[in-house]
């Protein structure tokens, strides 16, 4: 179990994110305190279907439940403009990792670093990123942790599977999502990782 101050935290965070999403405009498909639940269950069966355990599977949970925390101290209106974002919005999105992380830097201090608040900083500045370095900050596969690349699998699955309007007729099914991520972004995930994964997702579909 974590510690319950960190847990009381993420709780707080998640609150936050709701009434977040609660400003966003009627319909929105996207909600994003959904979204950060169902990557955190995610995260806790790929680290259980990797033999981590169960101590760090709880952990895992509770550090993804906060991966996406940043996105509230940005302006609301950029997140559902429709069709594809232009690149200033874009950018703007960008700052979500960053911002995550100064949120726990501000929470805890800069200098606090208990194992679980640097797990949550690498999580949040992270979980955009790709193993071919093609990410947002460019970092390569071997500059990331093994929960860091956990986390981009469990974030994009869980991102390319809810329709969004610039998605089309894209195939949003569990196979559907998963061949994109093999395929489509093929050298973005950690292959072993997302075998595993695969196989989670495609039993339970
Ligand atoms: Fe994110
Ligand atoms: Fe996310």
């Amino acid at each position: 179990m974590i510690h319950a101050a960190y847990q009381d935290f993420i709780e707080d965070e998640l609150k936050k994110l709701e009434a977040y999403d609660a400003l966003r405009p009627h319909g929105h498909v996207y909600e994003f305190h959904k979204h950060v639940r169902r990557v955190a269950r995610s995260m806790k069966m790929l680290a259980l279907a990797t033999d981590l355990g169960e101590e760090l599977a709880e952990t895992l949970y509770w550090a993804a439940l906060a991966h996406d925390a940043g996105k509230r101290l940005l302006p609301v209106g950029i997140w559902d403009v429709g069709n594809k974002p232009d690149n200033e919005t874009k950018r703007m999105r960008r700052q979500h990792t960053q911002l995550g992380v100064k949120i726990v830097d501000d929470a805890f201090g800069t200098d606090c670093h208990e194992p679980f608040l640097d797990l949550l900083r690498d999580l949040m500045a992270n979980h955009h990123e790709a193993m071919d370095g093609s990410g947002w900050l460019k970092k390569k596969g071997s500059d990331l942790s093994l929960e860091a690349r956990m986390l981009c699998i469990c974030d994009a699955f869980d991102g390319y599977s809810v329709w969004r309007p610039h998605y089309g007729q894209r195939d949003i099914s569990p196979a559907g999502v998963l061949h994109r991520m093999r395929v489509e972004k093929a050298g973005h995930f950690d292959d072993a990782l997302l075998g595993v994964f695969s196989k989670l997702k495609l039993e339970k579909a």
